[in-house]
């Protein structure tokens, strides 16, 4: 595997220098002019392809290599800070397995009604987490990413809000953030709502406005809402999964389900307080019985028709995540088309999407553009 020499020594992608980057100004509302060359690449968890994810490194790694958006997931810690975590269990993102010291903080505890057994970011205060060292999720997937094993902390979202206009600064554009309230039912039972919290921070960095560069996202729908009720000014992304239902649906027994929610009756009411959707993207593009690439759904046009920007996630370079006729070779952990893959998605008319790779996403963009 070579391939990731393209990021060796980078300073700033090349590819950017010779594409406008889209412009995130003004009102969200959706127009055909509005969207026109705006699509948006957004660093999944940073630059995760490269650099363990939620981490200050993948997501300066990121802006770098030409994404508009860094992307944390929220959780909150023992004493109510907002950390960035893709879910409340950190075992398998952090050493904290290795740790004699928490060894008796391992719990299993029911998420989303599901037993999950671990170490959970509620059982420590931000001290104790900031002991702690991130650590690659996918270390067969990306066995390089494990360099940087025990060298990196876990971000308080703060930080991040913090990098962000560091990094706008320092590359002379705008970069954007895209925070994830993660599981907001479970943690409003736990008596730690991550709402207000997330909210005095986008004030606090004076984003709450319209078009502030940032999308608050969520698969609930509920916190959406309160959000807004709770003055959020600044635009709110509805995440739908690919299947089942969202869990504040669920726990409050209301039967709606995602496949509910991406009707245009669905996309009607979440555009009542939302300005886009980011779903699966096998939504936008499902796949054949044999795995391939099939054909577009009428989501992106249904969406646009009720005034919503469309930002799928996601998408990553390995054999592993990509349909099967994107393959190239047998290795799980080598690069496919993805390239093309990207390429077929963005002639759907999608917005944004999210990356592991941002530097794929630029490129990608920069070929359909060209075409
Ligand atoms: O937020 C968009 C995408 O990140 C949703 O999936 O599970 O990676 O947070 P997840
Ligand atoms: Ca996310």
């Amino acid at each position: 595997m070579h391939r990731r020499t393209v990021i060796a020594g980078l300073a700033v992608t090349p590819f950017t220098a010779a594409v406008a980057q889209p412009a995130l100004a003004g009102p969200l509302a959706v127009s055909a002019s509005s969207r026109k060359g705006a699509t948006l690449v957004i660093g999944h968890r940073g630059a995760s392809g490269y650099r363990p994810e939620h981490t200050l490194a993948a997501y300066d790694l990121a802006a770098r290599m030409g994404a508009d958006f860094i992307e944390p997931d929220v959780v909150i810690t023992k004493d109510g800070v907002l950390v960035c975590r893709h879910e409340p269990e950190i075992g398998g993102t952090t050493d904290v397995a290795e740790r004699a010291e928490f060894a008796d903080r391992k719990k299993t505890k029911k998420l989303d009604g599901v037993d999950v057994t671990g170490w959970w970011a509620e059982d420590f205060t931000l001290k104790e987490l900031k002991t702690l060292y991130a650590a690659e999720r996918l270390p067969a997937v990306r066995q390089e990413n494990t360099l940087y094993n025990k060298r990196l902390r876990v971000p308080t979202l703060d930080e991040v809000f913090q990098l962000r206009a560091e990094l706008s600064r320092r590359l002379g554009r705008r970069i954007g953030i895209y925070p994830e309230t993660k599981h907001p039912t479970y943690f409003k039972e736990l008596g730690l709502p991550l709402e207000k919290r997330l909210l005095n921070l986008v004030r606090k960095h004076g984003l709450n406005h319209p078009d502030a560069p940032i999308f608050v996202q969520s698969f609930e729908t509920t916190n959406l809402q309160q959000l807004r009720r709770l003055g959020l000014k600044a635009p709110a992304v509805q995440l739908l999964s690919a299947a089942g239902a969202p869990y504040d649906l669920v726990a409050a027994g209301d039967p709606r389900t995602y496949a509910d929610l991406i009707t245009p009756k669905g996309l009607g009411v979440i555009a009542k307080y939302a300005q886009g959707i980011g779903p699966d993207k096998n939504l936008v593009i499902g796949r054949t019985a044999a795995g391939a690439l099939g054909k577009p759904t009428e989501l992106v046009d249904n969406a646009h028709g009720s005034g919503l920007l469309v930002h799928p996630y996601t998408f990553r370079a390995e054999n592993s995540f990509l349909p099967s006729d994107y393959r190239v070779g047998a290795g799980e952990a080598d690069y496919g088309r993805a390239i093309d893959e990207q390429i077929a998605y963005l002639a759907t008319g999608i917005d944004g999407l999210f990356t592991d790779q941002p530097d794929i996403g630029v490129f990608a963009r920069s070929e359909r553009a060209a075409a």
